[in-house]
């Protein structure tokens, strides 16, 4: 199984390596469980629909909470599809999403360290590990960057990576600007703006809405939708920059 990642592997990441228009693709991948994948994909998906226009995000987590949330809201989300994907179908529907009019793919894969999060990983331009400021999440942060840079280096790909700080406390405390402190002298390369706690983020697998969709009139939503657009526009100059191609 593994070997058969990493054949795919290998094509992909040399296709990451050739320069193409669009759509860009991004995958939310950490190998733990709950540190937000599934939310960051649903809350980034609200903001590139509402700035970008059309994204597809495709469910590659065999639990399906994106499909689910899909299934049951998909008609107050314009401008958004989920379409589920097996390790099988992955690639073909990846493939068919890359023809389709969305300029941003969003792949969200199962909190486990497994072949299916490598495959999408390879076929990225953009890697997004979401991690509390906590040692375990920061741990698996960690895997998930060394290999996308084992990829990067053994294809001469470009994938580019950012661990997402989510469910940062709002007051920003010592302990917060301490373990801040320590993922900046890492070798972790995080985004600048945070991704904070709030009931916005938890309100979208319940209400269905995005920030973004959600009623911009309430504080909190609006907060959350200021934070996002902070991150969107992080992930567009990310995505605009020039990468070179790492020695082999
Ligand atoms: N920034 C946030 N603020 C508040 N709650 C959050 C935030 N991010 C995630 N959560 C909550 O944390 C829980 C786990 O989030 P989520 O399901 O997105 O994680 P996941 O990484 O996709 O998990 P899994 O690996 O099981 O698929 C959910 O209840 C979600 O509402
Ligand atoms: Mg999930």
């Amino acid at each position: 199984m593994l070997d058969e990642a990493k054949t795919s592997a290998n094509d992909s990441a040399m296709n990451a390596t050739k320069t193409h228009s669009a759509p860009r693709i991004i995958t939310l991948a950490s190998s733990k469980g709950g540190v937000g994948k599934s939310t960051c994909s649903a809350a980034l998906a609200g903001a590139l629909a509402s700035r970008e226009g059309a994204v597809t995000l495709i469910d590659l987590d065999v639990n399906g909470t994106l499909i689910r949330w899909y299934n049951k809201h998909g008609g107050k989300l314009p401008n958004i599809t989920v379409l589920q994907a097996t390790p099988d179908t992955f690639h073909q529907l990846l493939t068919n999403a890359t023809s389709s009019n969305s300029a941003y793919i969003i792949i969200d894969v199962a909190g486990a360290y497994e072949a299916t999060m490598i495959k999408a990983i390879a076929e990225s331009n953009l890697v997004i590990t979401p991690a509390k400021l906590s040692e375990p999440d920061l741990r698996e942060a960690a895997k998930v960057f060394s290999e996308v840079e084992a990829l990067n280096k053994r294809f001469r790909a470009t994938i580019q990576y950012r661990l997402l700080v989510n469910e940062a406390e709002t007051l920003n405390p010592m302990y917060q600007r301490h373990a801040l402190a320590e993922v900046d002298a890492s070798a972790l390369t995080r985004f600048t703006h945070l991704m904070n706690k709030r009931a916005a983020y938890r309100e979208i697998f319940i209400t269905g809405l995005p920030p973004h969709f959600a009623d911009k009139g309430r504080g909190p939503i609006a907060k959350a939708v200021a934070e996002l657009d902070d991150i969107l526009t992080e992930i567009v100059q990310i995505l605009s920059e020039p990468t070179k191609a790492k020695a082999a």
